[in-house]
Parts: C-alpha cells; sequence; structure tokens
C-alpha cells in the first residue's frame, strides 16, 4: 500500500512516494523560497500530482516544520515560515483528491527512524534533527507522542537558558537558540570575531566576511580547533537538554538528525559527555544510547507517507 510524503525543508521540497515497508519508489524534489507560504502550497500540489499519476495511493503526509494541531491540519505557528493558522490540509484537498495530513516534520523524520532507521530496536526513542531549527519527536511504549493540542514534542522550544537569547516563537533562552545549525553558525562567527581559537575560522572571516553554514561544515571536516569548539559547545547544550529530557522521558535512545549530525561522532561525544555530566541520579539511572540518524535526507518523507498511511488504515 503506497502513501506519498513529502518534506517542507528551508531551501528545498522532497517527496517520495513510499511503501509500507519505508522503501521509496519514486522521488522528486525542487528548491523553493520556503518563505512564501503560497509558493509552498503550489510546489506541493504539484509534487503530489507529478508522484501520484498512475499510481494507487492512500493517502500523502506534508512534514512541515511549525506547530501542527491535533487534526493534523492547521499550522498554528511556524518558527521560521510564514504560517499563522494556516489551514495547510484544507488548502491541498481542496486542489487534490488524495486525503492528506500535516505533520511536523520531526515528528515525520523521527517516526521514519523508529521504525525503519536508528530508533528501529527500541521502544521509547527521543529523536532531535539539528538543522536551521531544533526539532523534536518522542516516541513512548511505540507510539508517537502528539500532546494534548497536536504540538508536543517541540523540543526546540525548551528553555535551557533563563532570560536567554530571543528565540523564532517569541520565547527566549530555547534550546534551538543554542544547539541548532543557526547557533553554530553564530557560535562560529563569535570565536571567529573573538579571534583566539580557530586561526583559519578568524582568517576566513577576515578575509570573506560572516562565515557561512558551508564555510563551518568544512572547518569541522578539516579539524579547525574554532570550529570543533564551537561544536562542541553546541553540543554541550544539547546533551545538557538530553539530561533534562531523561528525567522526563526515559527513553533508551537519543538519535540525531538534521544537516548537523553529518558531523557523527564529533557532535554526538560532547552530547554524550554532557548529559553524563547532568544525568540526574547518575550511576543508577540505566545509561541512553546516542546515535545519528540513519535515513539521513529521506527521514522526513518516508515518516510522512508511513503516518498518512497509518492514518487512513487506521493501523
Ligand atoms: C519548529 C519545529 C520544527 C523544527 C525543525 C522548530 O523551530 O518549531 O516545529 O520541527 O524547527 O524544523
Ligand atoms: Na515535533
Ligand atoms: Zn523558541
Amino acid at each position: 500500500m503506497h502513501a506519498i510524503g513529502i518534506d517542507i525543508g528551508g531551501t528545498k521540497i522532497a517527496g517520495a512516494l513510499v511503501d509500507e515497508f519505508g522503501t521509496i519508489i519514486k522521488s522528486d524534489r525542487r528548491p523553493t523560497e520556503a518563505a512564501d507560504p503560497r509558493e509552498i502550497e503550489d510546489a506541493v500540489v504539484e509534487m503530489i500530482e507529478g508522484l501520484s499519476a498512475g499510481e494507487d495511493v492512500v493517502a500523502a503526509g506534508v512534514a512541515a516544520a511549525g506547530f501542527i494541531d491535533a487534526a493534523q491540519s492547521t499550522v498554528y505557528y511556524a518558527p521560521n515560515i510564514n504560517w499563522r493558522n494556516e489551514p495547510l490540509r484544507e488548502k491541498l484537498e481542496s486542489r487534490l483528491s488524495v486525503p492528506i495530513i500535516i505533520e511536523n516534520d520531526a515528528n515525520a523524520a523521527g517516526w521514519a527512524e523508529f521504525c525503519f532507521g536508528a530508533g528501529r530496536l527500541y521502544s521509547d526513542m527521543v529523536t532531535l534533527t539539528i538543522g536551521t531549527g531544533v526539532g523534536g519527536a518522542i516516541v513512548s511504549r511505540d507510539k508517537l507522542f502528539r500532546g494534548g493540542f497536536g504540538v508536543g514534542a517541540e523540543l526546540g522550544h525548551m528553555r535551557v537558558v533563563p532570560d536567554g537569547l530571543p528565540c523564532g516563537c517569541g520565547a527566549h533562552g530555547c534550546i534551538e537558540q543554542y544547539g541548532s545549525g543557526r547557533a553554530l553558525l553564530r557560535i562560529a562567527n563569535e570565536f571567529a570575531d573573538a579571534g583566539g581559537i580557530g586561526l583559519g575560522l578568524a582568517a576566513s572571516r577576515a578575509k570573506r566576511g560572516k562565515l557561512t553554514g558551508k564555510d563551518v561544515g568544512r572547518f569541522i571536516q578539516d579539524g579547525d580547533p574554532g570550529a570543533l569548539a564551537a561544536l562542541r559547545q553546541l553540543g554541550a547544550s544539547l546533551g545538557q537538554a538530553c539530561a533534562s529530557l531523561a528525567a522526563v522521558l526515559d527513553p533508551q535512545v537519543f538519535v540525531f538528525g538534521g544537516g548537523v549530525a553529518a558531523a557523527g561522532e564529533l557532535l554526538l561525544e560532547p552530547i554524550r559527555s554532557a548529559y553524563l555530566d547532568n544525568l540526574p541520579a547518575r550511576g543508577y539511572h540505566p545509561e541512553a544510547e546516542f546515535a545519528i540518524a540513519e535515513l539521513v535526507n529521506d527521514a522526513g518523507v518516508v515518516g510522512a507517507a508511513d503516518l498518512a498511511r497509518r492514518h487512513v488504515t487506521g493501523e
């Protein structure tokens, strides 16, 4: 039984036709100015039409980076896209003949990891996706946790610094401001401006202006000490958050996805160590595993498709 998964990212929209085993049968992707809701909607409609042509499709799941309601219809709010009470499902269903559900992007990606990837051997998992923002997914006793209003697992907006940096959600001190790809960029630029560590960072900054995400990724790969220190600082914030999450949710595994997770063990190592340093009842509370997401760029589309399929089949 095939379903379509669509993943609306910051710079591109990805789509795939997926079977019940999480296998991608065909896929599509296109760049987009994701800030414009109308452009996004048009692109999603075209993509679903294209992927379903000549196929038997039971449903389409659309993963979006925002606070989604319990009916999986409306995006209440998106910190990094211009959606405010956006009736996305209604708009899409009025233009398409396949049933649609809207899913939080990190929930979709986390669900895919739970079913087919790094979380498949566990019953209780927390996923953090480290990209532009910090996304969260919680699986508890094999079930995706949604909360009372549908917006549970917005883990990026847990406060980790009292009166800290302002966040796109309107609050202050959210982990998104200390543990996201954007935060990594901010920290790396601060280190470069200070000039002390990471002479590579500082020199590049002086020569070419603000460092980009690509620059920082390259410096990390090359082992630049400043870039690695920035990544460690990011990991330390995330690890502390994981220690608190352990007290609330007690997962057996934390899975890290999103662009920054490409850093692999370089990211996991400081996360694990900050988690252990801050774990309540350390030495007695069993320690969780830490893993990098396995489905990488496909997690969002595979998870959105699987959740849409289960929604219509009642599985
Ligand atoms: C949003 C989440 C989203 C995450 C990752 C956060 O800013 O609030 O809904 O899952 O970014 O895209
Ligand atoms: Na979420
Ligand atoms: Zn926030």
